[in-house]
């Protein structure tokens, strides 16, 4: 458990840069003119609304981050020029993107984060709103305090995010009630969690203790272990020892309740491969947004090698800053593209909807862009219209 946000404040182990010019937490001055940290949209309202402690979870500062490299994952994608074909005739576009047989607006997914009304009054039923307004998919974190039920009943296009951690009888229940709760799919979760282990929570805040302080439970609170209250999120272990079978078995369980499900967190060609061959109906490609550690591999560094190795649906998650980044990871083999952050930093600082002009926006961006690239469906991109810096 953290100590409160005083102690928090005093431990100084975030590299988050204030965006002021007063010191930062390791007394270092920065100027005033550095851009808004990681490019997120109403990030100086947000730190605003939310204070330094809160602010600083949702930006991640994991404790191993080197000033100046604010977040790998969306310089990666800056490193990636796209490359126009002309004169093609491209004159209607259609960038309406299919995601487990449903046809979404565009390439983008509303990702998942946890605690939502801990940010914001509405939390992720204003998310669930503007993706029924802009016909996008949403992923509801397990660790979401809004019920199922009422954001698939604002939502049609809802998937519930699952950690693969603690027995498999909780995770049943958890797909049961997303099935009944009329949820699109699953998400689960495979890469490393960032609650459990004291110091490395993101920004070194725990949010499950701060919801458990307001009194509040979350969806995957749903029992299972001794002595659980049900308040907080589920006291999932950090290391949870799971392997292959457990997943194939969760997948076997979507599946017999009509559910695809997704496995999140996949860096690596083989672990793709193994994916596809548990059942796994797509694999999203993420490293959490590097919020317990900034070492891991980019996702856009690992996305060719696999989207090379899987044969379903391929998500890039992390790092989506502007439409034109979810071009690139197209072009590199991502059919969807997840933003979270962005997201939750415009419902923070702007509202619902702030948060609807960034996704429509983006939307917008990504047809532009797209018919200049000289195509008229974005299936026709592919490696051939980037030029990676470093990357011939
Ligand atoms: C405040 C916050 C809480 C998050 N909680 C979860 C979570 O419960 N489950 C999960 O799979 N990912 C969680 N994430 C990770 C995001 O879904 C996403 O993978 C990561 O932020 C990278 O995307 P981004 O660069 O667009 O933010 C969280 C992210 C944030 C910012």
């Amino acid at each position: 458990m953290d100590g409160p946000r005083g102690e928090i404040e005093a431990t100084g182990a975030s590299a988050f840069r204030e965006p002021s010019g007063r010191p930062d937490l390791r007394g270092q001055q920065v100027p005033a003119t550095l851009p808004a940290p990681l490019d997120l949209p109403f990030a100086a309202e947000a730190e605003a609304v939310l204070g330094p402690a809160l602010y600083r979870y949702l930006i991640g500062a994991p404790r191993d981050a080197m000033p100046g490299m604010d977040d790998r994952n969306a310089e990666d994608f800056r490193r990636f020029r796209l490359l126009p074909r002309v004169l093609r005739g491209a004159a209607a576009i259609d960038i309406s993107t299919d995601l487990a047989g449903r046809r979404f607006a565009g390439p983008l997914v509303i990702g998942a984060f946890a605690g939502d009304r801990v940010f914001h009054r509405d939390g992720l039923l204003a998310l669930a709103r503007v993706g029924r307004r802009l016909n996008l998919p949403l992923v509801v974190s397990e660790e979401t305090v809004t019920p199922l039920r009422d954001l698939t009943a604002a939502h049609d296009a809802c998937w519930l995010q699952l950690r693969a951690a603690g027995p498999l009888e909780r995770i049943f229940k958890l797909i049961d009630l997303a099935a009944d709760a009329g949820a699109q799919g699953m998400v689960m979760t495979v890469f490393a969690p960032v609650h459990p282990v004291a110091g490395l929570q993101p920004g070194n805040f725990s949010i499950g203790a701060e919801i458990r302080r307001r009194g509040w439970s979350t969806i995957g609170a749903i029992g299972g272990f001794p002595d659980d209250d049900g308040l907080g999120v589920a006291p999932l272990p950090a290391f949870p020892g799971w392997g292959w079978n457990e997943v194939a078995a969760a997948i076997a369980h979507a599946g017999s309740r009509g559910l695809p499900l997704m496995l999140k967190g996949i860096l690596r060609a083989d672990d793709a491969a193994a994916a596809q061959a548990a059942g796994a109906s797509g694999i999203v490609v993420s490293n959490l947004g590097l919020r317990q550690s900034s070492r891991w591999a980019s996702p856009l560094a690992a996305l060719p090698a696999v989207a090379a190795s899987a044969s379903g649906a391929v998500a890039l998650d992390g790092g989506i800053r502007h439409g034109t980044d979810a071009l690139v990871a197209r072009c590199l083999g991502a059919a969807m593209s997840v933003a979270a952050r962005p997201v939750a930093t415009a419902l923070v600082g702007g509202g619902e909807e702030a948060v609807e002009d960034l996704l429509r926006s983006w939307l917008d961006e990504i047809r532009a862009v797209a018919s200049w690239l000289g195509v008229a469906r974005l299936d026709e991109l592919g490696p051939d219209f980037v030029i990676g810096e470093g990357h011939p």
